[in-house]
């Protein structure tokens, strides 16, 4: 069924046509879809029509218009429509909008707001991207939650996904990690200590070498070694990556998130020669100072270093032959780089080289910039001190849960299982809470208010659905009669439900998250509103049927938002 304000946008569109058949320049249904307005106040109406947009061509004041085609309006089954100040205002038949509504979205459940627009097109999402040898902390949630957000979203609209975690596994460091291990580490430590004693090894690397700078010379002959493929260095190397991976997979378990590629930085080792032939080729490459570069003054931008005056390359002419691949073997029609802001001069820099290769699809790649997350009102510093593990924060949001469950739902079964799902999901929806170039403020009071706006709130309210559907189950009810949904409060949550596919959409244009957070909140709050004022289990039973069917719908609903957003429905809390 296609949906209540394209058939309004529709029938107006044909309205004007036969009103005015000769006028030009007047909008076509599609476009007069995107003109129409929803009032703040629903007592103006569902929708409005600003009819100024056709004063032009029509040579007529808007509030002539507006009454002409009032007057004209024959669909009173779908829509009242009343002329105010220059707007067709429209007030929607609420019990055919009932009846529609909630057949639309029971007959699909889930999948409800699912799309096939995405057919026979990939997008490649760049997300999570970690350093080998580095502890997982909170400054990586956001990249690793709006990504594996945005796939989700992206596959529920049909488009084939891949989730790329582009490893920071490339590098000078890494050589003097290999060299800190050989000087001072034991295969032992290694294995007891995982990354943190990597990263002692790395810090201790560091200290000696303000000692003895001689170590750097050795730090970077290790690689070297690593580069051209030495069995030992390599061997090393390898295993610390293992050891990296195997620390944040942890994380991603507990998160649910998951990575079709590991193809990190030092794939592309053997993947530069094309890069530097393809920018020869195109002859944009400069030498500056001994360095190759890709000059950008024109951009008002640094130059692009495209190799080191030693030959090696950089972060860019990985970023550079990483994007090329990505074209070549997934013939992407959009590629997503899900990182902070920090990097934003970054990615303009890589997507104008791209422009200059004259490669089509550089236009395809987008840098999905984020904001800063700090924690309880500080902000994370390695150099301070001040980090927060995701492991420890992970744990720590269980346990909070866990806590609130006993002593809300002393009885519950499974508690432990359901505090995974109230703390993970409250972590998860705390960072897609905000529009997400927006800093945001990590703080456990907020996250895990049960009456705020919280994933567990949300959560709570699904909850609350499925509570009532346990009991209706026992009911012999008879059909629905929709018209038992006409009250102010049934209509606001289906309103709010009829535009969910649209908010789905919105969000993947935009690349943002936090619209479907906002959504599936305000549908949570729509419901509550609904369920104190109005008895679900009492009265006619066609009544019944229809306020329980609603209550099936909002449950559908809130459970694909939140499955969107990453995070889980527990059916009792
Ligand atoms: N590993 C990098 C960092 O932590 C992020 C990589 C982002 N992806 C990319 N293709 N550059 O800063």
């Amino acid at each position: 069924m296609t949906d209540m304000m394209t058939r309004i946008a529709g029938l107006t569109a044909g309205l004007i046509n036969t009103v005015w058949p000769s006028a030009e320049g007047t909008p076509d249904a599609g476009e007069l879809r995107g003109l129409l307005a929803v009032p703040p106040d629903p007592a103006l109406g569902d929708y409005a029509f600003p009819c100024f947009r056709l004063a032009k061509a029509l040579r007529m004041a808007p509030p002539k218009i507006a009454e002409n085609l009032c007057a004209a309006w024959t669909y009173t089954d779908i829509a009242d429509v009343k002329p105010v100040n220059g707007y067709m205002n429209f007030f929607l038949n609420r019990a055919n909008f009932a009846a529609e509504t909630m057949q639309d979205i029971l007959s699909k459940g889930e999948s409800f707001g699912s799309s096939d627009i995405g057919n026979g097109k990939t997008v490649c999402l760049d997300y999570s991207s970690i350093n080998i040898a580095k502890r997982f902390h909170l400054g990586h949630l956001s990249t690793t939650m709006i990504g594996h957000s945005l796939k989700r979203i992206y596959s529920f609209l049909g488009y084939s996904t891949v989730g790329i975690n582009h490893l920071g596994d490339w590098g000078t460091q890494f050589g003097k990690m290999v060299c800190a291990y050989k000087l001072w580490g034991t295969k032992e430590e290694v294995d007891k200590g995982g990354v943190d004693e990597l990263v002692r090894l790395y810090v201790k690397f560091h200290e000696e070498a303000e000692k003895d700078p001689s170590l750097d010379d050795q730090g970077r002959a290790w690689f070297k070694k690593i580069e051209d493929g030495d069995e030992e260095a390599l061997s090393i190397f390898s295993w610390f990556k293992e050891i990296t991976l195997k620390d944040t997979e942890k994380v991603y378990a507990l998160l649910g998130v998951s990575f079709d590629s590991y193809a990190g930085e030092s794939f592309y080792n053997d993947k530069m020669g094309r890069v530097v032939d393809a920018l020869r080729a195109k002859n944009l490459l400069t030498v500056s100072d001994g360095a190759t570069i890709v000059d950008l003054s024109d951009d008002n931008m640094p130059p692009c270093i495209i190799l080191r005056s030693d030959g090696a390359t950089l972060y860019a002419t990985r970023d550079l032959a990483a994007a090329m691949y990505r074209q070549d073997t997934y013939h992407f029609d959009k590629c997503l780089y899900v990182v902070a802001y920090q990097q934003d001069l970054h990615f303009r820099q890589i997507f104008r080289v791209l422009e200059k290769m004259e490669l089509p699809w550089a236009k395809d790649c987008v840098h999905v910039s984020f904001g800063m997350i700090s924690y309880e009102g500080r902000a994370l510093s390695t150099r301070e001190g001040h980090v927060v593990y995701l492991e420890d924060l992970l744990g720590q949001a269980q346990k909070k849960a866990f806590d609130i469950i006993m002593e809300k739902s002393p009885n519950l079964d499974n508690k432990e299982e359901i505090a995974r799902q109230v703390g993970i999901g409250a972590v998860i929806y705390t960072t897609l809470s905000n529009n997400r170039i927006k800093d945001i403020d990590f703080r456990w009071e907020r996250a895990l208010n049960f009456d705020g706006e919280s994933g567990p709130y949300v959560q709570y309210t699904h909850a609350r659905c499925c509570s009532v559907l346990r009991k209706a189950a026992s009911l012999e009810l008879p059909a629905p009669d929709w018209s038992a949904l006409t009250d102010d409060e049934a209509q606001n949550l289906l309103r709010l439900m009829s535009r969910f596919p649209d908010v789905i959409r919105e969000a993947a244009d935009k690349y943002e998250p936090s619209m479907i957070t906002r959504a599936v909140t305000d549908i949570a709050q729509a419901y509550n509103k609904y369920y104190y004022e109005h008895r679900i289990l009492d009265g006619e039973p066609a009544g019944i049927a229809a306020r329980v069917a609603l209550t099936d719908a909002a449950r559908a609903v809130i459970r694909t938002g939140l499955y969107l957003i990453g995070v889980e429905s527990p059916e009792r809390m």
